[in-house]
């Protein structure tokens, strides 16, 4: 009786939907560069069950993203499409070339064009006509960003048709670098969670995961040649309830990623246009290191794993030819295993206390020949000197340094790029240097804050009220007013933080990523003149029925 009311309930929403709710919407988030859609209620291709999507099989790329369109569409709708490669009368064609650039080819003048940017890389052109859908891109990166535009346009409701208004939209991310930093150091999450967290970045056009690895609370990078590091420097005997009040949990926490599980990470996010970024914070926020090496600190120890948050004194002894060794060790490891040309090295908050009074670090001092110069102490030069080492480690691998905006303060060679998280001023400064900014500034990126003004809303976390999703979205990265032309050119992009003090399991994380990864996508992907708030929050519903659809947490009543 019960069963046979529920299912009489389920018919009488299912027929409550309305014809606009049947129908597509290409207004989605972030929002395409350009939609021209017919509003004639005639002018629709109907996507129906049974129908197919064609695509050249013999392209691993495309064959991935007809599979995961056939998935996305039954995820949204329960229309069930078909994988029809061959079939030229197909309802979704997955097309690799872009009709303007054939138009362009034939032109002669076009023949000496200079190279694209890797945004142009990243283009498409979804069409809908009579005839169904295209997805056309330069290269299947493409194709597989406008198939998510496809798949964020449906209207989540089951059913067994979809109404296609007839479209042309173009579209290219504004930006090359497009990043997310989660924090798996201070708090530890699963590979599974990873690869959830890599398909909501890839829902959002991001494509870069910033995975931060190692810290005075916990290294959980495998280093085959140092078994003992992660085995035990991995491990917390406790950790502190809240704010460092004094109160602790009483509870080892742990664990780490083993080498494979990584491998398996960088494949997962490579299938979805995401590159992995590891960082290996250094020289400071290295307790979790020093507790197994305790000869590599400037004191010698003993160093227990944090338990506690904030930053610690004790740092990687520079003085130590040992720490050179140690460090070219896990470096070597990280690049056989993170195909990523960007390796991030942290280089924030290294106190100096220990390298003043250190006889092997002043040592290094005077045989580099360091004096304080009245900008630089011959302590920050110490760790510019770190730096350069770590950096031609890099370049000799063919990869390039990031390094947070500290770096920046001793000096840096042209390849590094500068993460700018103390507000723009450094990411100005290396821009005005010549260097590649991303930008990160906590005020407008940093979403371990709260979201909502009401504390009692939500639960608790680091810091005060200061990153509201509307202010994630008011962010430019781009500083005319600081900047010229010119050196504007230098901030490839930008980045939201979720740094985990607080934030010890998944549903928090996704919590406190979304919506702000929403607000974003449009700083990251739209050009300044697109964006409007008000826009975006109407907008911002039907992606919010997508979070749920694909069940993940996200913060409700935006500010
Ligand atoms: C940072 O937040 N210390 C980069
Ligand atoms: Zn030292």
């Amino acid at each position: 009786m019960k069963k046979s009311l529920l299912f009489l309930l389920g018919l009488i929403l299912f027929a409550g939907n309305t014809d606009a709710q049947m129908t597509a919407d290409y207004r989605v988030i972030p929002l395409p560069k350009s939609i021209q859609a017919n509003t004639n209620p005639t002018q629709v291709f109907t996507l129906k069950t049974g129908m197919g999507i064609a695509y050249d099989a013999t392209n691993a790329e495309l064959s991935r993203t007809a599979q995961f369109l056939q998935q996305w569409v039954e995820e949204a709708t329960g229309i069930r499409l078909a994988l029809t490669p061959k079939d030229k009368k197909a309802a979704i064609h997955l097309q690799i070339g872009l009709d303007a650039d054939k138009k362009k080819k034939s032109k002669k003048a076009y023949t000496n064009a200079t190279p694209l940017t890797e945004q142009q890389l990243e283009a498409y052109v979804i069409t809908v006509n009579n005839h169904g859908i295209t997805l056309a891109g330069r290269q299947p990166v493409g194709i597989f960003r406008a198939a998510q535009t496809l798949r964020k346009s449906l209207p989540l409701v089951r059913t067994d048709a979809v109404l296609m208004p007839y479209a042309v939209i173009e579209d290219e991310p504004r930006f090359s670098y497009r990043g997310v930093l989660l924090d798996c150091a201070r708090h530890f999450f699963t590979v599974e969670t990873i690869k959830q967290m890599l398909d909501v970045m890839a829902l959002h056009g991001s494509n870069q995961f910033h995975w931060h690895l190692t810290e005075d609370q916990g290294w959980r990078f495998e280093v085959k040649a140092l078994p003992e590091l992660a085995l035990k420097g991995s491990i917390r005997e406790q950790t502190v309830i809240g704010p460092n009040a004094g109160i602790y949990d009483g509870e080892p926490y742990g664990g780490y990623y083993t080498q494979d599980e990584c491998r398996e990470i960088v494949r997962y996010a490579a299938e979805r246009y995401i590159n992995v970024i590891p960082e290996i914070d250094l020289p400071g926020h290295m307790q979790g290191a020093l507790h197994v090496y305790p000869n590599l600190g400037c004191t010698g120890g003993p160093y227990p794993v944090k338990t506690e948050w904030g930053v610690s004194r004790e740092v990687l002894c520079a003085g130590n030819p040992e720490t050179m060794r140690f460090l070219k060790t896990v470096l070597g490891e990280v690049c056989d295993v993170f195909p990523s040309k960007f390796i991030h090295i942290g280089g924030d908050e290294c106190p100096k206390n220990r390298w003043k009074e250190c006889p092997k670090c002043q040592a290094k001092i005077k045989e580099l020949g360091l004096v304080d110069d009245g900008k630089h102490s011959v302590e920050n030069q110490l760790q510019t000197w770190v730096n350069h080492e770590v950096e031609d480690f890099l370049l000799a691998r063919g990869r390039n340094l990031i390094g947070w905006d500290e770096t920046l303060e001793g000096g840096l060679t042209e390849s590094a790029v500068v993460m700018s998280w103390r507000g723009v001023k450094g990411g100005i400064e290396a821009a005005r240097q010549g260097h590649r900014v991303i930008m990160s500034p906590n005020v407008f990126a940093y979403i371990d804050h709260p979201q909502l003004k009401d504390v009692a809303k939500q639960p608790r976390t680091i810091g005060g009220y200061i990153v509201s999703a509307s202010k994630v979205y008011s962010f430019e990265p781009v500083l005319p007013d600081s900047l010229t032309v010119e050196q504007q050119q230098c901030i490839i992009g930008q980045q939201v933080n979720l740094w985990t003090e607080y934030i010890g399991y998944p549903e928090f994380a996704f919590y406190q990523l979304l919506p702000r990864l929403g607000a974003a996508s449009e700083v990251q992907w739209c050009r300044p003149e697109q964006k409007d708030w008000d826009d975006f929050t109407a907008r911002l519903p039907r992606l919010e029925r997508l979070y749920d659809r694909i069940g993940v947490k996200y913060c409700h009543g935006l500010e």
